[in-house]
């Protein structure tokens, strides 16, 4: 009885897409989904099983950001390091992927989403690189919410990539050092067509980066969620946005700077 009042209660505080202003709204949200494993073991069924659930949770944040015309999704879906799981794991993840990829094009289409992808892609199973790049193509005219899935992507591995290839673009006098600056070395990422990250959020109540989006989430705000993946629902996404709409993003400011009228005074002043 006590536990249907507070369900009540929660649900009544519960925010939904239309209590989200417009203005002030995160231009590139970011998503670290985590825990699809510990909500399948608190069920007593094996860590894919958490993964299944999960792709329902990435179709609804999906379509949720594309109806809040969110202009930039970006979601962790398999990491470097996730190569390192079991076999069977990985094979459901690449399996799971190819359905996804599959069934939601259609979705895709109706919401005007256009698919992106980051990471070693060329290191993913034929199969799964074959629809990836179906479904980019297909979706490329689109101009809402571009949809990136960063795969076989590690943050450090991008970088390691990136300072390669402008090294040799030195040694083969391409580039002067003394012209490489932010704007240089952001071209040089997965990410180059992508802006910085505004909101970064993270599920399952960890509170860890992991390796993910290192240069790009720079002075992006973080959020932590409680809940694993597969629960994350609406009002957790509208929440996440409502308390970055309540944030004061100084990027190096003091808060008087950022009242004054004038806000172009650069740091040295
Ligand atoms: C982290 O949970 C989640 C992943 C490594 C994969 C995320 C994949 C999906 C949600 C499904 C497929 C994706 C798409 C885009 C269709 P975990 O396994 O690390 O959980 P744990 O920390 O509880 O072990």
């Amino acid at each position: 009885m006590a536990g249907n009042h507070a369900e009540t209660v929660l649900n009544e505080v519960r925010k939904t897409l239309a209590d989200v202003q417009e203005s002030g709204r995160p231009k590139h949200i970011a998503i670290i989904m985590d825990g699809n494993g510990r909500w399948a073991k608190q069920r007593g069924k094996l860590r894919v099983f958490g993964h299944e659930n999960g792709v329902e949770a990435v179709r609804k944040t999906v379509e949720n950001c594309a109806r809040l015309k969110i202009d930039y999704l970006t979601l962790y879906a398999f990491s470097t390091e996730n190569w390192n799981r079991p076999k069977l794991e990985v094979e459901t993840l690449m399996r799971l992927l190819v359905a996804s990829l599959r069934r939601e094009l259609k979705t895709l289409t109706e919401n005007n989403i256009k698919l992106n992808a980051i990471g070693r892609i060329d290191s993913l199973p034929d199969r799964v690189h074959k629809e990836l790049k179906e479904v980019i193509e297909k979706t490329s005219s689109h101009t809402g919410t571009t949809l990136t899935l960063a795969l076989s992507y590690g943050s450090r591995e991008e970088l390691k990539t990136a300072v390669k290839t402008l090294c040799s673009k030195v040694k083969n006098n391409l580039i002067s050092p003394d012209h490489i600056d932010e704007t240089i070395i952001n071209n040089h990422l997965y990410t180059h067509d992508l802006p910085d990250v505004d909101l970064l959020i993270r599920t399952s109540g960890e509170h860890r980066i992991s390796n993910f989006l290192l240069w790009q989430i720079a002075y992006a705000e973080l959020y932590f969620v409680d809940a694993f993946w597969p629960d994350f629902q609406e009002h957790h996404l509208v929440e996440a946005i409502m308390n970055y709409q309540n944030r004061e993003r100084r990027f190096g400011k003091t808060s008087e700077q950022l009242d004054s009228a004038d806000r172009t005074i650069p740091l040295s002043e």
